[in-house]
Protein backbone atom coordinates (compact mmCIF):
# COMPACT_ATOMS: atom_id res chain seq x y z
CA UNK A 1 0.00 0.00 0.00
CA UNK A 2 2.95 2.14 1.18
CA UNK A 3 4.64 1.33 -2.12
CA UNK A 4 1.50 2.37 -4.44
CA UNK A 5 1.30 5.74 -2.72
CA UNK A 6 4.92 6.78 -3.24
CA UNK A 7 4.56 5.34 -7.04
CA UNK A 8 1.54 7.74 -6.95
CA UNK A 9 3.65 10.69 -5.78
CA UNK A 10 6.19 9.75 -7.87
CA UNK A 11 4.58 10.09 -10.85
CA UNK A 12 2.07 13.00 -9.82
CA UNK A 13 5.34 14.90 -9.51
CA UNK A 14 6.98 13.77 -12.82
CA UNK A 15 3.78 14.71 -14.51
CA UNK A 16 4.29 18.31 -12.45
CA UNK A 17 7.55 18.85 -13.58
CA UNK A 18 6.65 17.97 -17.52
CA UNK A 19 4.02 21.33 -17.08
CA UNK A 20 6.44 23.28 -15.58
CA UNK A 21 8.75 22.96 -18.22
CA UNK A 22 6.52 23.56 -20.79
CA UNK A 23 5.61 26.37 -19.54
CA UNK A 24 8.80 27.76 -18.88
CA UNK A 25 9.53 27.31 -22.41
CA UNK A 26 6.12 29.07 -23.40
CA UNK A 27 7.47 31.77 -21.31
CA UNK A 28 10.95 31.89 -22.87
CA UNK A 29 9.46 32.04 -26.53
CA UNK A 30 7.01 34.74 -25.76
CA UNK A 31 10.24 36.90 -25.29
CA UNK A 32 11.63 36.51 -28.11
CA UNK A 33 8.40 36.92 -30.46
CA UNK A 34 8.13 33.32 -31.30
CA UNK A 35 4.76 32.45 -29.07
CA UNK A 36 2.37 33.05 -31.82
CA UNK A 37 4.50 30.24 -34.30
CA UNK A 38 3.36 26.44 -33.90
CA UNK A 39 5.79 23.87 -33.22
CA UNK A 40 6.33 22.27 -36.42
CA UNK A 41 5.36 23.61 -39.77
CA UNK A 42 4.79 21.64 -42.99
CA UNK A 43 5.26 21.91 -46.38
CA UNK A 44 1.73 20.95 -46.72
CA UNK A 45 0.95 23.86 -45.17
CA UNK A 46 1.31 26.24 -48.16
CA UNK A 47 -0.93 26.33 -51.32
CA UNK A 48 -0.11 24.25 -54.47
CA UNK A 49 1.78 25.32 -56.57
CA UNK A 50 4.01 27.95 -53.91
CA UNK A 51 7.30 28.10 -55.11
CA UNK A 52 10.13 26.77 -52.24
CA UNK A 53 14.10 27.88 -53.31
CA UNK A 54 16.77 28.65 -52.82
CA UNK A 55 18.94 32.39 -53.72
CA UNK A 56 22.24 33.43 -54.80
CA UNK A 57 23.63 36.47 -56.86
CA UNK A 58 26.13 36.13 -59.51
CA UNK A 59 28.80 38.30 -57.90
CA UNK A 60 28.25 36.72 -54.67
CA UNK A 61 29.55 33.63 -56.34
CA UNK A 62 30.44 33.02 -59.39
CA UNK A 63 34.46 34.10 -59.23
CA UNK A 64 35.87 34.15 -62.93
CA UNK A 65 36.42 37.70 -63.22
CA UNK A 66 37.79 38.72 -66.11
CA UNK A 67 37.57 34.60 -68.02
CA UNK A 68 35.66 34.64 -71.37
CA UNK A 69 35.75 38.13 -72.32
CA UNK A 70 33.97 39.32 -69.13
CA UNK A 71 35.00 42.89 -68.45
CA UNK A 72 35.85 44.38 -64.69
CA UNK A 73 32.44 45.09 -62.73
CA UNK A 74 32.21 47.89 -60.43
CA UNK A 75 32.91 45.86 -57.90
CA UNK A 76 35.96 44.09 -58.85
CA UNK A 77 37.21 47.48 -59.33
CA UNK A 78 36.12 48.38 -55.09
CA UNK A 79 37.06 45.61 -53.25
CA UNK A 80 40.56 46.83 -54.67
CA UNK A 81 40.16 49.80 -53.26
CA UNK A 82 41.98 49.86 -49.48
CA UNK A 83 39.22 49.27 -46.91
CA UNK A 84 36.36 48.88 -48.74
CA UNK A 85 35.95 45.33 -47.78
CA UNK A 86 36.66 43.21 -44.72
CA UNK A 87 39.73 41.38 -44.18
CA UNK A 88 40.70 42.76 -48.05
CA UNK A 89 38.52 40.06 -49.17
CA UNK A 90 37.66 39.85 -53.41
CA UNK A 91 34.74 37.60 -54.95
CA UNK A 92 37.93 36.74 -57.67
CA UNK A 93 37.24 33.79 -56.96
CA UNK A 94 34.39 33.86 -54.66
CA UNK A 95 32.83 29.91 -54.60
CA UNK A 96 34.09 29.79 -58.47
CA UNK A 97 30.46 28.78 -59.57
CA UNK A 98 31.80 29.83 -63.14
CA UNK A 99 33.39 26.24 -63.42
CA UNK A 100 31.37 24.56 -60.61
CA UNK A 101 27.88 25.14 -61.71
CA UNK A 102 26.98 22.18 -62.62
CA UNK A 103 28.17 20.51 -59.17
CA UNK A 104 26.52 23.38 -57.79
CA UNK A 105 22.81 22.59 -59.89
CA UNK A 106 23.34 18.65 -58.07
CA UNK A 107 23.16 20.40 -55.00
CA UNK A 108 19.93 22.41 -55.83
CA UNK A 109 18.71 19.49 -57.31
CA UNK A 110 19.06 17.29 -54.43
CA UNK A 111 17.45 20.06 -51.78
CA UNK A 112 14.28 19.47 -53.86
CA UNK A 113 13.80 22.84 -54.38
CA UNK A 114 11.11 24.10 -56.85
CA UNK A 115 12.97 27.15 -57.98
CA UNK A 116 16.64 28.71 -58.08
CA UNK A 117 16.96 32.75 -58.17
CA UNK A 118 20.23 34.05 -59.61
CA UNK A 119 21.24 36.75 -60.66
CA UNK A 120 22.67 37.78 -64.60
CA UNK A 121 26.84 39.36 -64.73
CA UNK A 122 25.98 42.77 -66.84
CA UNK A 123 29.50 42.54 -67.01
CA UNK A 124 29.57 38.84 -68.55
CA UNK A 125 27.15 39.63 -71.47
CA UNK A 126 27.31 43.26 -71.90
CA UNK A 127 31.20 44.09 -71.05
CA UNK A 128 30.85 47.37 -72.36
CA UNK A 129 27.44 47.91 -71.52
CA UNK A 130 25.00 49.76 -74.61
CA UNK A 131 28.11 50.41 -76.18
CA UNK A 132 29.96 46.77 -76.86
CA UNK A 133 28.43 43.96 -78.30
CA UNK A 134 26.92 40.74 -76.70
CA UNK A 135 29.07 38.12 -75.54
CA UNK A 136 28.85 34.71 -76.79
CA UNK A 137 30.25 33.34 -73.76
CA UNK A 138 28.69 34.96 -71.37
CA UNK A 139 25.33 34.06 -72.98
CA UNK A 140 26.34 30.08 -72.96
CA UNK A 141 27.20 30.14 -69.67
CA UNK A 142 23.55 31.49 -68.36
CA UNK A 143 21.77 29.25 -71.05
CA UNK A 144 23.72 26.26 -69.91
CA UNK A 145 22.03 27.34 -65.86
CA UNK A 146 18.64 27.79 -67.74
CA UNK A 147 19.03 24.35 -69.07
CA UNK A 148 20.77 22.50 -66.57
CA UNK A 149 17.82 23.80 -63.79
CA UNK A 150 14.86 23.20 -66.50
CA UNK A 151 15.74 19.50 -67.28
CA UNK A 152 16.00 18.65 -63.09
CA UNK A 153 12.31 20.64 -63.11
CA UNK A 154 13.89 23.70 -61.41
CA UNK A 155 12.31 26.98 -61.98
CA UNK A 156 14.98 29.60 -63.12
CA UNK A 157 14.03 32.64 -61.24
CA UNK A 158 16.22 35.52 -62.69
CA UNK A 159 17.17 38.35 -61.28
CA UNK A 160 18.40 40.92 -63.96
CA UNK A 161 20.66 43.33 -62.31
CA UNK A 162 22.18 42.27 -58.61
CA UNK A 163 24.01 45.53 -57.94
CA UNK A 164 27.18 44.58 -59.94
CA UNK A 165 27.75 46.46 -63.44
CA UNK A 166 30.64 47.63 -66.13
CA UNK A 167 33.15 49.77 -64.51
CA UNK A 168 33.32 51.59 -67.55
CA UNK A 169 29.64 53.17 -67.12
CA UNK A 170 30.41 54.19 -63.68
CA UNK A 171 33.60 56.05 -65.37
CA UNK A 172 32.13 57.14 -68.52
CA UNK A 173 28.94 58.67 -66.62
CA UNK A 174 28.70 57.80 -62.65
CA UNK A 175 26.58 55.19 -63.01
CA UNK A 176 22.85 55.39 -61.16
CA UNK A 177 23.52 59.28 -60.69
CA UNK A 178 22.46 59.42 -64.52
CA UNK A 179 19.89 59.05 -66.50
CA UNK A 180 21.85 57.85 -69.48
CA UNK A 181 22.05 54.55 -66.99
CA UNK A 182 18.46 53.95 -67.79
CA UNK A 183 18.69 53.41 -71.09
CA UNK A 184 21.72 50.96 -70.74
CA UNK A 185 20.13 48.95 -68.30
CA UNK A 186 17.33 48.75 -71.02
CA UNK A 187 19.78 47.23 -73.52
CA UNK A 188 21.13 44.66 -70.66
CA UNK A 189 17.65 43.82 -69.45
CA UNK A 190 16.72 43.55 -73.78
CA UNK A 191 19.33 41.12 -73.89
CA UNK A 192 18.34 38.67 -71.52
CA UNK A 193 15.13 38.47 -72.79
CA UNK A 194 16.41 38.02 -76.56
CA UNK A 195 18.31 35.32 -75.32
CA UNK A 196 17.22 33.43 -72.03
CA UNK A 197 13.41 34.99 -71.71
CA UNK A 198 11.91 31.61 -74.06
CA UNK A 199 12.99 29.69 -71.13
CA UNK A 200 12.55 32.33 -68.11
CA UNK A 201 9.35 32.80 -66.33
CA UNK A 202 10.12 34.57 -63.68
CA UNK A 203 12.09 38.34 -64.34
CA UNK A 204 13.69 40.22 -61.38
CA UNK A 205 14.30 43.40 -62.89
CA UNK A 206 16.66 44.80 -59.84
CA UNK A 207 17.79 43.98 -56.35
CA UNK A 208 17.20 46.39 -54.05
CA UNK A 209 16.99 49.62 -54.72
CA UNK A 210 16.47 50.72 -52.30
CA UNK A 211 19.30 49.41 -49.86
CA UNK A 212 21.33 49.83 -52.63
CA UNK A 213 21.01 53.81 -52.64
CA UNK A 214 21.23 53.57 -49.03
CA UNK A 215 24.87 52.23 -48.80
CA UNK A 216 25.98 52.96 -52.12
CA UNK A 217 24.78 57.27 -51.84
CA UNK A 218 24.50 57.83 -48.22
CA UNK A 219 26.61 55.49 -46.36
CA UNK A 220 28.98 55.05 -48.87
CA UNK A 221 30.29 51.35 -48.26
CA UNK A 222 29.47 49.89 -51.52
CA UNK A 223 30.80 51.31 -55.22
CA UNK A 224 31.11 54.20 -56.02
CA UNK A 225 31.38 54.80 -52.39
CA UNK A 226 29.85 58.09 -51.88
CA UNK A 227 28.70 59.61 -48.76
CA UNK A 228 28.96 63.38 -46.74
CA UNK A 229 28.69 63.94 -42.63
CA UNK A 230 27.41 63.30 -40.57
CA UNK A 231 26.65 59.43 -42.51
CA UNK A 232 30.68 59.36 -43.55
CA UNK A 233 33.44 60.96 -44.33
CA UNK A 234 34.00 60.12 -48.55
CA UNK A 235 35.84 62.04 -51.07
CA UNK A 236 32.63 62.67 -52.86
CA UNK A 237 29.18 62.59 -52.20
CA UNK A 238 26.00 64.13 -50.62
CA UNK A 239 24.13 61.51 -48.36
CA UNK A 240 21.19 63.34 -48.23
CA UNK A 241 20.30 63.89 -51.99
CA UNK A 242 22.20 61.34 -54.20
CA UNK A 243 20.16 58.62 -52.94
CA UNK A 244 17.29 59.99 -54.04
CA UNK A 245 18.96 60.82 -57.43
CA UNK A 246 20.04 56.67 -58.03
CA UNK A 247 16.21 55.55 -56.51
CA UNK A 248 14.99 57.86 -59.35
CA UNK A 249 16.97 56.62 -61.98
CA UNK A 250 16.61 52.75 -60.80
CA UNK A 251 12.69 53.22 -60.98
CA UNK A 252 12.90 55.03 -64.35
CA UNK A 253 14.90 52.09 -66.13
CA UNK A 254 12.81 49.36 -64.25
CA UNK A 255 9.78 51.19 -65.53
CA UNK A 256 11.25 50.75 -69.39
CA UNK A 257 12.49 47.46 -68.94
CA UNK A 258 9.20 46.59 -68.14
CA UNK A 259 7.05 48.52 -70.72
CA UNK A 260 9.86 46.76 -73.55
CA UNK A 261 9.29 43.36 -72.00
CA UNK A 262 5.11 43.59 -72.21
CA UNK A 263 5.31 45.00 -75.71
CA UNK A 264 7.75 43.05 -77.25
CA UNK A 265 8.19 39.22 -75.30
CA UNK A 266 5.59 39.19 -73.14
CA UNK A 267 2.73 37.53 -75.03
CA UNK A 268 5.21 35.14 -76.43
CA UNK A 269 6.98 34.47 -73.44
CA UNK A 270 4.09 34.54 -70.99
CA UNK A 271 6.51 35.75 -67.87
CA UNK A 272 5.91 37.93 -64.75
CA UNK A 273 7.75 40.91 -64.11
CA UNK A 274 8.67 42.06 -60.45
CA UNK A 275 11.37 43.65 -58.13
CA UNK A 276 13.03 42.72 -55.34
CA UNK A 277 13.03 45.36 -52.37
CA UNK A 278 14.67 45.34 -48.94
CA UNK A 279 11.74 44.75 -46.72
CA UNK A 280 12.47 45.44 -42.95
CA UNK A 281 9.90 45.60 -40.95
CA UNK A 282 9.49 48.46 -38.37
CA UNK A 283 7.31 48.26 -34.90
CA UNK A 284 6.78 51.54 -33.05
CA UNK A 285 9.16 52.01 -30.04
CA UNK A 286 6.45 52.82 -27.34
CA UNK A 287 2.51 53.17 -27.92
CA UNK A 288 3.44 56.90 -28.11
CA UNK A 289 0.98 58.19 -31.20
CA UNK A 290 4.63 59.63 -32.64
CA UNK A 291 6.33 56.52 -32.51
CA UNK A 292 3.37 54.57 -34.15
CA UNK A 293 3.97 57.49 -36.75
CA UNK A 294 7.49 56.63 -36.89
CA UNK A 295 7.15 53.47 -37.74
CA UNK A 296 4.84 54.00 -40.69
CA UNK A 297 7.09 56.93 -41.52
CA UNK A 298 9.99 54.72 -41.47
CA UNK A 299 8.11 51.81 -43.81
CA UNK A 300 7.00 54.57 -46.23
CA UNK A 301 11.15 55.88 -46.68
CA UNK A 302 12.41 52.38 -47.18
CA UNK A 303 10.06 49.87 -48.13
CA UNK A 304 7.02 51.94 -50.06
CA UNK A 305 9.98 54.19 -51.46
CA UNK A 306 10.94 51.44 -53.99
CA UNK A 307 7.17 50.26 -54.76
CA UNK A 308 4.72 52.75 -54.62
CA UNK A 309 6.30 54.36 -58.05
CA UNK A 310 5.88 50.62 -59.58
CA UNK A 311 2.14 50.32 -58.14
CA UNK A 312 0.82 53.92 -57.93
CA UNK A 313 3.35 55.93 -60.15
CA UNK A 314 4.92 57.99 -57.67
CA UNK A 315 6.70 58.33 -54.37
CA UNK A 316 5.06 57.54 -51.44
CA UNK A 317 2.71 60.87 -50.37
CA UNK A 318 4.65 60.75 -46.47
CA UNK A 319 7.89 61.15 -48.58
CA UNK A 320 6.38 64.18 -50.54
CA UNK A 321 5.16 65.31 -46.99
CA UNK A 322 8.78 65.61 -45.17
CA UNK A 323 11.03 66.03 -48.32
CA UNK A 324 11.64 69.65 -49.72
CA UNK A 325 12.54 69.75 -53.51
CA UNK A 326 15.23 67.43 -53.30
CA UNK A 327 13.19 64.68 -53.64
CA UNK A 328 13.42 64.63 -57.77
CA UNK A 329 9.41 64.28 -59.68
CA UNK A 330 7.89 62.44 -62.24
CA UNK A 331 6.74 63.76 -65.64
CA UNK A 332 2.92 62.75 -66.58
CA UNK A 333 4.39 60.67 -69.31
CA UNK A 334 6.52 58.99 -66.13
CA UNK A 335 3.96 58.35 -63.86
CA UNK A 336 1.76 56.64 -66.53
CA UNK A 337 5.04 54.64 -67.50
CA UNK A 338 5.63 53.64 -63.44
CA UNK A 339 2.44 53.31 -62.66
CA UNK A 340 1.44 49.33 -62.35
CA UNK A 341 4.92 48.24 -64.02
CA UNK A 342 5.37 45.58 -61.70
CA UNK A 343 3.17 41.75 -61.81
CA UNK A 344 4.66 41.05 -58.42
CA UNK A 345 6.48 42.35 -54.97
CA UNK A 346 9.35 40.62 -54.14
CA UNK A 347 10.45 40.90 -50.92
CA UNK A 348 14.18 40.73 -49.06
CA UNK A 349 13.18 40.22 -45.43
CA UNK A 350 15.92 40.24 -42.51
CA UNK A 351 15.37 42.55 -40.07
CA UNK A 352 12.54 43.74 -37.66
CA UNK A 353 13.34 47.13 -35.18
CA UNK A 354 11.63 49.65 -33.49
CA UNK A 355 11.26 53.04 -34.87
CA UNK A 356 11.47 56.12 -32.32
CA UNK A 357 10.18 59.27 -33.75
CA UNK A 358 12.71 61.97 -34.39
CA UNK A 359 10.42 65.26 -35.27
CA UNK A 360 9.54 65.90 -31.87
CA UNK A 361 12.36 64.17 -29.81
CA UNK A 362 15.92 64.56 -29.81
CA UNK A 363 17.71 61.76 -32.33
CA UNK A 364 20.87 63.15 -31.92
CA UNK A 365 23.35 60.14 -31.87
CA UNK A 366 25.69 59.63 -28.67
CA UNK A 367 26.56 56.01 -28.74
CA UNK A 368 27.44 53.09 -30.96
CA UNK A 369 24.17 51.77 -30.99
CA UNK A 370 22.35 54.85 -32.81
CA UNK A 371 23.38 55.72 -36.72
CA UNK A 372 24.01 59.44 -37.57
CA UNK A 373 21.78 61.48 -39.79
CA UNK A 374 18.60 59.56 -38.05
CA UNK A 375 17.48 63.59 -37.23
CA UNK A 376 17.40 64.07 -41.19
CA UNK A 377 14.58 63.67 -43.98
CA UNK A 378 16.26 61.15 -45.75
CA UNK A 379 15.83 59.07 -43.16
CA UNK A 380 12.55 60.20 -42.42
CA UNK A 381 13.20 61.76 -38.95
CA UNK A 382 13.07 58.10 -37.79
CA UNK A 383 15.56 56.31 -35.49
CA UNK A 384 15.98 52.82 -35.67
CA UNK A 385 16.73 50.58 -32.04
CA UNK A 386 16.80 47.12 -31.48
CA UNK A 387 15.99 47.36 -27.86
CA UNK A 388 12.67 48.11 -25.46
CA UNK A 389 13.64 48.63 -21.89
CA UNK A 390 17.12 47.01 -22.33
CA UNK A 391 15.33 43.75 -23.58
CA UNK A 392 16.49 43.15 -27.60
CA UNK A 393 13.48 42.62 -29.87
CA UNK A 394 14.92 39.27 -30.96
CA UNK A 395 18.04 37.09 -30.48
CA UNK A 396 21.21 38.57 -32.22
CA UNK A 397 22.51 37.30 -35.65
CA UNK A 398 25.71 38.37 -37.31
CA UNK A 399 24.38 41.32 -39.48
CA UNK A 400 24.42 44.67 -37.82
CA UNK A 401 21.00 45.36 -36.15
CA UNK A 402 19.53 42.07 -37.34
CA UNK A 403 17.76 40.29 -34.72
CA UNK A 404 15.48 36.71 -34.88
CA UNK A 405 11.64 38.49 -34.62
CA UNK A 406 9.64 35.47 -36.71
CA UNK A 407 6.47 37.79 -36.64
CA UNK A 408 8.08 40.41 -38.77
CA UNK A 409 7.81 38.58 -42.06
CA UNK A 410 4.42 38.28 -41.45
CA UNK A 411 4.08 41.79 -40.31
CA UNK A 412 5.81 43.04 -43.73
CA UNK A 413 3.56 40.26 -45.85
CA UNK A 414 0.94 42.31 -44.29
CA UNK A 415 2.29 45.82 -44.67
CA UNK A 416 2.31 45.14 -48.72
CA UNK A 417 -1.30 43.29 -49.04
CA UNK A 418 -2.56 46.17 -47.29
CA UNK A 419 -0.73 48.79 -49.31
CA UNK A 420 -0.82 46.82 -52.65
CA UNK A 421 -4.08 44.43 -52.26
CA UNK A 422 -3.71 43.53 -56.17
CA UNK A 423 -0.28 42.44 -55.95
CA UNK A 424 1.32 38.90 -55.38
CA UNK A 425 4.02 38.49 -53.24
CA UNK A 426 7.39 36.41 -53.19
CA UNK A 427 10.03 35.95 -50.24
CA UNK A 428 12.81 35.96 -52.42
CA UNK A 429 15.58 36.31 -49.39
CA UNK A 430 15.31 35.66 -46.37
CA UNK A 431 18.16 34.25 -44.17
CA UNK A 432 20.56 33.63 -40.95
CA UNK A 433 24.01 34.53 -40.66
CA UNK A 434 25.37 33.74 -36.94
CA UNK A 435 26.92 36.40 -34.60
CA UNK A 436 30.77 36.38 -34.69
CA UNK A 437 31.27 34.42 -31.30
CA UNK A 438 29.43 31.57 -33.01
CA UNK A 439 32.23 31.08 -35.07
CA UNK A 440 33.49 27.06 -34.23
CA UNK A 441 33.38 25.20 -37.37
CA UNK A 442 31.10 22.79 -35.41
CA UNK A 443 28.62 25.13 -34.61
CA UNK A 444 28.75 26.78 -37.83
CA UNK A 445 28.10 22.83 -39.59
CA UNK A 446 25.85 21.83 -37.03
CA UNK A 447 23.74 25.22 -37.42
CA UNK A 448 20.77 23.92 -35.30
CA UNK A 449 19.90 28.04 -34.94
CA UNK A 450 19.44 28.46 -38.60
CA UNK A 451 16.95 25.68 -38.78
CA UNK A 452 14.90 26.80 -35.88
CA UNK A 453 15.31 30.17 -37.58
CA UNK A 454 13.83 29.24 -40.97
CA UNK A 455 11.28 26.98 -39.38
CA UNK A 456 9.99 30.10 -37.48
CA UNK A 457 9.86 32.28 -40.07
CA UNK A 458 8.63 29.60 -42.69
CA UNK A 459 5.67 29.14 -39.97
CA UNK A 460 5.03 33.15 -39.47
CA UNK A 461 4.68 33.08 -43.08
CA UNK A 462 2.05 30.51 -43.34
CA UNK A 463 -0.02 32.34 -41.28
CA UNK A 464 -0.12 35.22 -43.00
CA UNK A 465 -1.29 33.26 -46.08
CA UNK A 466 -3.47 31.51 -43.95
CA UNK A 467 -4.52 35.57 -42.83
CA UNK A 468 -5.17 35.58 -46.52
CA UNK A 469 -1.63 37.18 -48.04
CA UNK A 470 -1.19 36.30 -51.45
CA UNK A 471 2.56 34.71 -51.06
CA UNK A 472 3.54 32.79 -53.70
CA UNK A 473 6.77 31.87 -53.04
CA UNK A 474 10.03 31.64 -50.62
CA UNK A 475 13.24 31.62 -51.27
CA UNK A 476 16.39 30.90 -48.50
CA UNK A 477 19.29 33.46 -48.82
CA UNK A 478 21.46 31.42 -49.80
CA UNK A 479 22.52 28.41 -51.02
CA UNK A 480 26.32 28.63 -49.96
CA UNK A 481 28.92 30.73 -48.17
CA UNK A 482 29.28 33.79 -50.47
CA UNK A 483 31.49 36.94 -50.97
CA UNK A 484 28.56 39.40 -48.60
CA UNK A 485 29.76 42.75 -50.00
CA UNK A 486 31.61 44.86 -47.66
CA UNK A 487 31.62 42.22 -45.43
CA UNK A 488 33.42 39.77 -47.76
CA UNK A 489 33.64 36.27 -46.04
CA UNK A 490 32.83 37.10 -42.57
CA UNK A 491 28.87 36.38 -42.74
CA UNK A 492 28.13 32.94 -43.61
CA UNK A 493 24.48 32.53 -44.85
CA UNK A 494 25.06 29.43 -46.81
CA UNK A 495 22.97 26.20 -46.50
CA UNK A 496 25.85 24.58 -47.29
CA UNK A 497 29.68 25.95 -46.94
CA UNK A 498 32.36 25.57 -48.93
CA UNK A 499 36.45 25.44 -48.16
CA UNK A 500 38.26 28.49 -49.37
CA UNK A 501 41.75 25.99 -50.58
CA UNK A 502 39.54 23.27 -52.34
CA UNK A 503 36.30 24.94 -52.79
CA UNK A 504 34.79 21.92 -51.62
CA UNK A 505 30.60 22.44 -50.78
CA UNK A 506 29.92 20.91 -47.35
CA UNK A 507 26.36 20.44 -46.42
CA UNK A 508 25.13 21.81 -43.08
CA UNK A 509 22.37 20.71 -40.64
CA UNK A 510 20.26 23.36 -42.24
CA UNK A 511 20.25 22.02 -45.80
CA UNK A 512 19.93 18.41 -44.54
CA UNK A 513 16.61 19.77 -42.94
CA UNK A 514 15.22 22.16 -46.16
CA UNK A 515 15.77 18.56 -47.88
CA UNK A 516 13.38 17.30 -45.15
CA UNK A 517 11.36 19.47 -45.48
CA UNK A 518 10.68 19.65 -49.03
CA UNK A 519 10.78 16.12 -49.64
CA UNK A 520 8.27 14.86 -52.02
CA UNK A 521 5.70 13.09 -51.45
CA UNK A 522 3.83 12.83 -54.31
CA UNK A 523 4.63 10.03 -57.44
CA UNK A 524 3.81 12.67 -59.80
CA UNK A 525 6.61 15.05 -58.59
CA UNK A 526 9.15 12.32 -58.12
CA UNK A 527 8.35 10.95 -61.49
CA UNK A 528 8.86 14.39 -63.37
CA UNK A 529 12.34 14.73 -62.08
CA UNK A 530 13.43 11.46 -62.61
CA UNK A 531 14.70 11.87 -66.50
CA UNK A 532 17.43 13.74 -66.82
CA UNK A 533 18.23 13.96 -70.53
CA UNK A 534 22.20 13.71 -70.86
CA UNK A 535 24.15 17.38 -71.75
CA UNK A 536 26.85 17.32 -74.44
CA UNK A 537 30.22 18.53 -74.18
CA UNK A 538 29.48 22.41 -73.69
CA UNK A 539 27.22 21.73 -70.56
CA UNK A 540 24.16 22.32 -73.12
CA UNK A 541 21.50 19.93 -73.54
CA UNK A 542 21.44 19.29 -77.09
CA UNK A 543 17.65 19.55 -79.23
CA UNK A 544 16.89 22.74 -76.92
CA UNK A 545 16.47 25.86 -78.60
CA UNK A 546 18.42 28.80 -77.27
CA UNK A 547 16.60 32.09 -77.14
CA UNK A 548 14.69 34.86 -80.20
CA UNK A 549 17.93 35.98 -80.80
CA UNK A 550 20.92 35.08 -83.49
CA UNK A 551 24.47 35.57 -81.32
CA UNK A 552 25.93 38.71 -82.29
C1 LIG B 1 21.36 41.11 -50.47
C2 LIG B 1 22.30 39.95 -50.58
C3 LIG B 1 23.15 39.87 -49.34
C4 LIG B 1 22.25 39.69 -48.15
C5 LIG B 1 22.98 39.50 -46.84
C6 LIG B 1 20.67 41.17 -49.13
O1 LIG B 1 20.25 42.45 -48.87
O2 LIG B 1 20.43 41.06 -51.52
O3 LIG B 1 23.06 40.12 -51.74
O4 LIG B 1 24.11 38.87 -49.39
O5 LIG B 1 21.46 40.85 -48.04
O6 LIG B 1 23.73 40.60 -46.50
Amino acid sequence: MKITASITYYYFFCFLLVILLISAKAIAEEGNGNAEQPAEVKKSDFPDGFLFGVSTSSYQIEGAILDDGKSLSNWDVFVRKRGSVNNGDTADIAADHYHRYLEDIEIIHSLGVDAYRFSISWARILPRGKLGDVNPAGIMFYNKIIDNLLIRGIKPFVTIHHYDFPQELLDRYGGWLSPFMQDDYVRFAETCFKYFGDRVRYWITMNEANLLSELAYEKGIYPPGHCSPPFGNCSAGNSDIEPLIAMHNMLLAHSKAVKLYREQFQHKQGGMMGVAVSAMMYEPLSDDELDKEAANRALAFSLAWGLDPLVYGDYPPEMRRYHGKELPTFTSEEKQLLSNSTDFIGLNHYATVYAKDCIYSNCMCSNTTCLPGENRAIKGFVSTITERDGVPIGEPTGMFQTFIVPRGIKEIVDYAKKRYPDKPVFIVENGYCPPWEHGEVDDLQHDTKRVEYHKAYIASLAQAIRDGADVRGYFIWTLMDAFVWSSGYDLKFGLYSFDRVTLNRIPRLSAKWYRDFLRKTSLKDLESRSAIPAINQDGLVPNVKHGSAEMA
